[in-house]
């Protein structure tokens, strides 16, 4: 069966990597990004490869641009919700200026609320749904420097909990992937940024930071994580859902 799969921040690293997986597979899907131009071209990507995609510009924390998506998107119902879009921002408490801290809560929390509040009653009414939070290794440890991220990442799971609670007369799920290190433009910031607040070389983040914690010592791949999607939206995962499926090379088995 083919799906109408939305992707939040779809024009780059895990949210185009699991819209190429879901693509391949034969599902259509909209690349949302706030930034307009990344979008059309990851669209245009996925349509020159031979599937099926298309684009749409919203910044996920605005609450009309979210509310006007089921129009703007005309008669693509959305079947499957990937809240995807996610920033980073690294400093210590002391330091974090609070406008940042307020926009990472705004976009990898209150985003991924209002877009399941828009999309969820057409789930509800056509009896089929599924909606993956793409959390992280951080919706369950934490790591210093990253209050705001640690923070949103570990609400999307009380938030996941209690849709999954919501939505037990129907055949909506809402389920959580939380990946440790990926390698996307997001973390090669962060490899950066942590080097310099560290005083260390991006070798040393990368070894002794990153994957430090993880006895697999590996980065996870977009394509575990697009597999992880294809078994979510599965009529045999119907019965799965208000869960937190970690693919973390170990990390919380210490
Ligand atoms: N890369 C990792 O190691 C890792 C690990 C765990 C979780 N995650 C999570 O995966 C998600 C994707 O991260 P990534 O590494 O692919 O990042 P990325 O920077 O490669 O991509 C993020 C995308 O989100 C878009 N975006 C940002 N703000 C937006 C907004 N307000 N509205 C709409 N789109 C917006 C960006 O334009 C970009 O295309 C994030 O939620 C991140 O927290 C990443």
């Amino acid at each position: 069966m083919s799906l109408n799969v939305f992707v939040t921040g779809g024009a780059s690293g895990i949210g185009y990597g699991i819209a190429e997986y879901l693509a391949k597979d034969g599902h259509h899907i909209v690349v949302a990004d706030i930034n307009p131009t990344a979008a059309k071209s990851a669209a245009q990507q996925l349509t020159d490869a031979g599937y099926s995609a298309q684009a749409v510009d919203v910044d996920v924390c605005n609450a009309e641009q979210v509310a006007a998506l089921p129009s703007r998107l005309g008669g693509t119902k959305v079947d499957v919700l990937v809240n995807n879009a996610g920033v980073q921002h690294v400093a210590r408490i002391e330091d974090f200026p609070a406008e940042k801290w307020q926009q990472l809560i705004n976009i990898m929390l209150v985003g991924p609320a209002l877009l399941t509040q828009t999309f969820l009653p057409d789930m509800r009414s056509r009896n089929f749904g599924r909606i993956i939070n793409i959390g992280s290794i951080h919706s369950l440890v934490a790591s210093p420097f990253k209050s705001a991220y640690v923070a949103a990442k570990h609400g999307l799971l009380g938030f996941a909990k209690t849709v999954a609670l919501e939505t037990g007369d129907c055949n909506v799920t809402i389920n959580t992937l939380c990946p440790a290190y990926v390698k996307t433009p997001l973390v090669e910031k962060q490899i950066a940024a942590q080097a310099k607040e560290n005083n260390l070389t991006e070798e040393q983040v990368v070894n002794e930071i990153m994957l430090q914690p993880m006895p697999k010592k590996a980065f996870i791949s977009v394509e575990e994580l697009g597999a992880t999607a294809q078994f979510l939206i599965s009529e045999h995962a119907r019965n799965i859902t208000g869960q937190t499926m970690v693919l973390d090379g170990g990390w919380v088995a210490r």
